[in-house]
């Protein structure tokens, strides 16, 4: 059984992986074709996630992070899916304000990477809006004001965005992971911060999307510049920082998180090819 947020639940899913896989876990990437080789069963898996954002509890990876390179692996497996998750959002009460916001703005990116990203699937698509809605319209209450109805709307806009982000995520992920493996940074934290940026970079070529995308979140505009306001708005009301000095990152990180961010696996999927250069563009402007 997993219980916890979503690194407690990817750790448990790397255990049921270990319990009859016995080889060097990282045999097992998925990035580099590793999927192939989990051939025999696994143990039952239960999830109970304690948090609103990660959806690791409806997922079929764990995201582990190797020491030596700080690069992100996926031990990925349809048979490492929960045969029954208890999603109650009870569970999630107890969660302070800043675990709320940084974990439900990792909630809104999944929706929004997974809508943008460029993989045909209209049903993902679909998912995410709803699950954009869903986020967006409990996220301040569910940090200042938790009722049952914001806990459960934010646990709801959680799994749905982890269900759309089969179809792919984007530069925004990229930008995240290598804070959280080289800083150590919040993962939630780190997609939050770096969201109106990557949303920005993605607005060219994607326009009519960020048009559906504010007609979700109510806007008044339908413009692309429009949603990336709004989520600078939104994180000044969550109290998340616009910039990543704020958050620990200094200017010599920038260049090894260029690297870092390049290397990751999520960026391949981003509506439009993110270059290294650009990258590096990201975080400074962010910086
Ligand atoms: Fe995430």
């Amino acid at each position: 059984m997993g219980i916890g947020g979503g690194a407690a639940l990817d750790v448990a899913r790397a255990m049921v992986l270990r319990a009859y896989h016995r080889d060097d876990l990282f045999k097992y990437d998925d990035l580099v074709g590793g999927d192939i080789y989990v051939t025999n069963d696994v143990p039952h898996f239960v999830t109970l996630p304690t948090t609103a954002g990660t959806g690791s509890e409806v997922g079929r990876s764990a995201i582990i992070a190797d020491d030596e390179t700080h690069q992100k692996k996926i031990l990925f497996s349809p048979k490492l899916l929960a045969k029954i998750v208890f999603a109650d959002p009870e569970l999630t009460y107890d969660l302070p304000p800043a675990v709320t916001a940084a974990t439900g703005m990792d909630a809104l990116t999944h929706n929004m990477e997974a809508f943008l990203a460029k993989m045909y699937h209209p049903i993902c698509e679909g998912i995410a809006l709803e699950g954009m809605a869903l986020v967006v319209g409990a996220i301040r209450r569910a940090v200042r004001q938790p009722d049952i109805a914001a806990r459960s709307q934010m646990l709801l806009g959680s799994m749905m965005g982890a269900i759309a982000f089969q179809k792919g995520l984007g530069v925004v992920h990229s930008l995240a992971h290598p804070l959280s493996s080289l800083l150590d940074t919040h993962h939630g934290l780190a997609n939050a911060v770096n969201l109106p940026y990557g949303m920005r970079f993605n607005i060219g070529g994607s326009e009519h999307k960020f048009s559906r995308m504010a007609q979700t979140l109510s806007l008044p505009e339908t413009t692309g510049e429009a949603v990336v306001q709004f989520l600078f708005d939104l994180n000044s009301d969550i109290q998340i920082p616009h910039r990543l000095r704020d958050i620990g990152v200094q200017t010599q990180h920038i260049d090894p998180l260029a690297d870092l961010a390049f290397a990751d696996f999520a960026h391949p999927n981003n509506p439009k090819p993110v270059s290294r250069r650009d990258f590096k563009l990201l975080y400074e402007e962010a910086w």
